[in-house]
């Protein structure tokens, strides 16, 4: 499979720097759908510095494609997923000192809380991936707390500069792939992938999905989303294995 989960964070980051209405996620999304993105996916921070619970509910309802939530495993971000129910949901370390998310979470530490926390999502018909750091334990991890699936983080691949650094992670990677596939998690990746980047991690088999959102909407600002999102999708479909 090769699907694309597109990422509107920034276009509501664009809109908050105003504390206006536009430019809007939700129309971003639509126009991400019609353009070929195979899923949506926004992250509601504990400090709403981007989008909002508005931005949320009306996705809920506008979205035909697969809603994913990224958030963190808290009290207040379960009550929210329960209540706006998405098709999935990432779960997220979140520190609110950083630009982004920069790490994966810390499964093995967090173990007994998301042993937990994961199944009171999935009883609730909401399907679970968590974003790791890539280590064969991490996608054990996944396996043993029983999530949908895992998302592999892709940043350090994505911040490599040496072709040697570069293959190093790539490799990282598809071991985590292969064995997150062969535990029968759904494997996804996302984090820094570009219209550079992203055609040796797309040229990996065993994932499913790529969630790849400030690239987009970085080269959306001159291109506009449609064609943003379908270079990116394009990139994806051609790059994967026959
Ligand atoms: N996946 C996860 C779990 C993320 O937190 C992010 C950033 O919000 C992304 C994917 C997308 O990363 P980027 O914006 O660098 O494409």
């Amino acid at each position: 499979m090769s699907r694309l989960s597109v990422n509107v964070d920034h276009v509501a980051t664009v809109r908050q720097a105003r504390l206006s209405n536009e430019p809007d996620p939700v129309i971003a999304a639509g126009l991400a759908e019609i353009a070929g993105a195979d899923g949506i996916t926004v992250h509601l921070r504990e400090d709403r510095r981007h989008i909002q619970d508005r931005d949320l509910y009306i996705l809920r309802k506008t979205v035909k494609v697969r809603l994913n939530l990224e958030m963190a495993a808290t009290k207040e971000m379960f009550e929210k997923a329960l209540e706006v129910k998405p098709d999935m949901v990432t779960l997220v370390p979140e520190k609110r000192q950083e630009l982004t998310t920069e790490g994966g979470l810390d499964v093995k530490t967090n173990l007994d809380h998301l042993k937990r926390f994961v199944p009171m999502l999935m009883d609730a018909g909401i399907a679970v991936n968590l974003f790791v750091d890539l280590s064969l334990e991490s996608v054990k991890a996944c396996h043993r707390i029983g999530s949908t699936g895992i998302e592999l983080h892709t940043g350090r691949y994505a911040e490599a500069k040496k072709e040697d650094e570069i293959e190093a992670e790539l490799k990282r990677i598809q071991d985590s792939a292969i064995l997150s596939k062969r535990l029968g998690l759904k494997t996804h990746a996302g984090h820094g992938l570009d219209y550079a980047n992203v055609s040796k991690v797309a040229a990996i088999r065993e994932i499913d999905e790529f969630a790849i959102g400030f690239s987009i909407i970085a080269r959306s600002i001159y291109a506009g989303i449609p064609e943003a999102v379908k270079e990116m999708k394009r990139l994806i479909v051609s790059s994967r294995p026959l």
